[in-house]
Formats: C-alpha cells, sequence, structure tokens
C-alpha cells in the first residue's frame, strides 16, 4: 500500500500561512508586491505565469506582470529588471523560464537585486543555499522538503538518491536533502548502472525531463518517490518522469502528475515574496 503526497493539500496549507501573514501586514498599511516577467509566447510558460498571479491573488499580494515580444533585446529586458530593482514598492522580481535563444540567461539572472531573487537564482543567493544560511528557499527543492515533512517523512541518515542536476532542481534538491543529514547522491546523464543506485534509494527525487523514465523494476520496495517533470502526451493527459502506475505498487509514497511538485514550487515562491518583504522592511 502506497500513500499518495497530495502537493495541492500541502500547498494550500503553505498558502494559508503567508494569506495570514500578509493580511497583518495589510492591515498595518503594508503592501506586498511580485513583479513577474514574461518573454514570448510559450504556452507553459504562460499556464506556470498565470498559476503565479492567481496565487499571489490568493494570498492578497499584488502581482504586476510585464509581458515582453519574443524579440525583445537583453538589453531591453536588463533595463526592465534594473528599474524594477529601484523601485521600492516591488518585493519581488521573477523572470519566467526558459528564455528565447538570443538573450543571455545568467546576464539576466545576475540583474536580478539579491534582495528581491524570489526564485533564488542569483549566485549570490544560491552560495547562501549551499552553505545553509538563506533567506530565499530554492522554490522546487524546498516545496519537496515541505512534503516530505508534512507527511513526517525521515531524511536524517537516509540514502537520498536526486536524478538530474540542473542549477533550478537537482542542485539546490542535493543540498536541502544533504542539509537534513540525508546521504545524498547526483546522478545525471553520465551515470552509468543507474539502476544500482535507484535499488539502494529509500528516497528518490526525479528530475530528467523525460516521461515516465523511472519504472518499477528500477526501485526496491517502500522507496519515497518524488516526481519533478510534467509532460503533455499525445492523448492530451500529463504525466511525470516516474511511470505512476508501476511504481505505485512497490513505493510507499509517491507524488502525481498533476497535484504533486508543481503547487509546491508556487507555494515557496509565495513564502519567498513575503520573505523579500520582510527582509526590505526589517520587519
Ligand atoms: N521555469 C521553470 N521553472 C521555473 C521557476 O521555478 N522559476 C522561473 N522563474 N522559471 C521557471
Amino acid at each position: 500500500m502506497y500513500t499518495l503526497i497530495d502537493g495541492k493539500l500541502v500547498s494550500q496549507a503553505v498558502k494559508d500561512r503567508v494569506k495570514l501573514e500578509a493580511a497583518s501586514i495589510t492591515e498595518a498599511g503594508g503592501k506586498i508586491t511580485l513583479a513577474v516577467i514574461i518573454v514570448g509566447d510559450d504556452p507553459a510558460s504562460r499556464v506556470y505565469v498565470n498559476n503565479k498571479k492567481k496565487a499571489c491573488e490568493y494570498v492578497g499580494f499584488e502581482s504586476i506582470e510585464y509581458a515582453l515580444p519574443e524579440t525583445v533585446s537583453q538589453a531591453e529586458l536588463i533595463s526592465l529588471i534594473e528599474e524594477l530593482n529601484r523601485r521600492e514598492d516591488v518585493n519581488g522580481i521573477l523572470c519566467q523560464l526558459p528564455l528565447p535563444k538570443h538573450i543571455d540567461k545568467s546576464a539576466v539572472i545576475s540583474s536580478i537585486s539579491p534582495l528581491k531573487d524570489v526564485d533564488a537564482f542569483t549566485a549570490h543567493n544560491v552560495g547562501k543555499i549551499m552553505i545553509g544560511d538563506y533567506d530565499f528557499l530554492p522554490c522546487t527543492p524546498a516545496g519537496i522538503m515541505e512534503m516530505l515533512s508534512y507527511y513526517h517523512i525521515e531524511v536524517k541518515g537516509k540514502r537520498c538518491l536526486v536524478i538530474g542536476r540542473s542549477d533550478i532542481v537537482g542542485k539546490p534538491m542535493a543540498m536541502l536533502l544533504m542539509h537534513s543529514n540525508g546521504t545524498v547522491t547526483i546522478a545525471h546523464s553520465f551515470t552509468e548502472n543507474l539502476k544500482e543506485l535507484t535499488l539502494q534509494a529509500d528516497i528518490i527525487v526525479v528530475a530528467v525531463k523525460k516521461p515516465r523514465f523511472l519504472s518499477a523494476d528500477m526501485i526496491k520496495e517502500g522507496t519515497v518517490v518524488i516526481d519533478v517533470g510534467i509532460h503533455r502526451m499525445e492523448n492530451g493527459k500529463l504525466c511525470g518522469d516516474v511511470d505512476f502506475d508501476s511504481v505505485k505498487e512497490k513505493c510507499s509514497y509517491i507524488t502525481p502528475v498533476p497535484g504533486g511538485v508543481g503547487p509546491m514550487t508556487i507555494a515557496t515562491l509565495m513564502q519567498n515574496t513575503l520573505k523579500a518583504y520582510r527582509i526590505q522592511h526589517k520587519s
């Protein structure tokens, strides 16, 4: 028997906590504002940005959207970010990725003020995560840690396997699991004999952008399986990086897609935006 880790339920609890804290700020005359930048018309990015704006509305934040054309220059985008860095009425800045190919993602990210970097993407904030002294939580990994904690899944001493080494998920995920005293392995596309690692793991986080990549034969009985992937199949349905139907019969806990990790990323973003306000107002 497996337990479904309900990301909608846990994210609701997080957002309700943020909403309560935001209300006390608003009642005292404050206003919490997130600026959201979207470049081009990638349909997935549009859905994510709309969900982020909806979450802002729910918790009582203002959101300001900047929808820029695909053809915007890097200089124009950075100049917008620099203006938002200066504006006292903007607390958080989120630039939705991916960006068009003619724009250097690193240059854009490093133009965001670390004090408003609610994605925790800048070198300053990544460094703080590395040393375990951070203001802004990395959104997806922190959301996963929140789910593990909500379901009382202990990380201490457990063999944790992170499959995928992206800057957004894999690397910070490994850090957070390590800060929680897990024994962490990171696997990636050059890893040999992946199955040897997956069969030993107590907790597996899969972020490989490959539909149904992790199958039941790759895990041992009772593994905790966290699925970061999201893919639209030809039949229009969504699936993750985990072959949910077979893996669920063998694991102890599993996140569904949709309704697992996705909503948690947004809940952490709300926590970070509140934190940004508090840092800027020393409150
Ligand atoms: N694109 C995919 N995930 C994310 C995220 O967490 N933040 C931003 N800014 N862009 C993304």
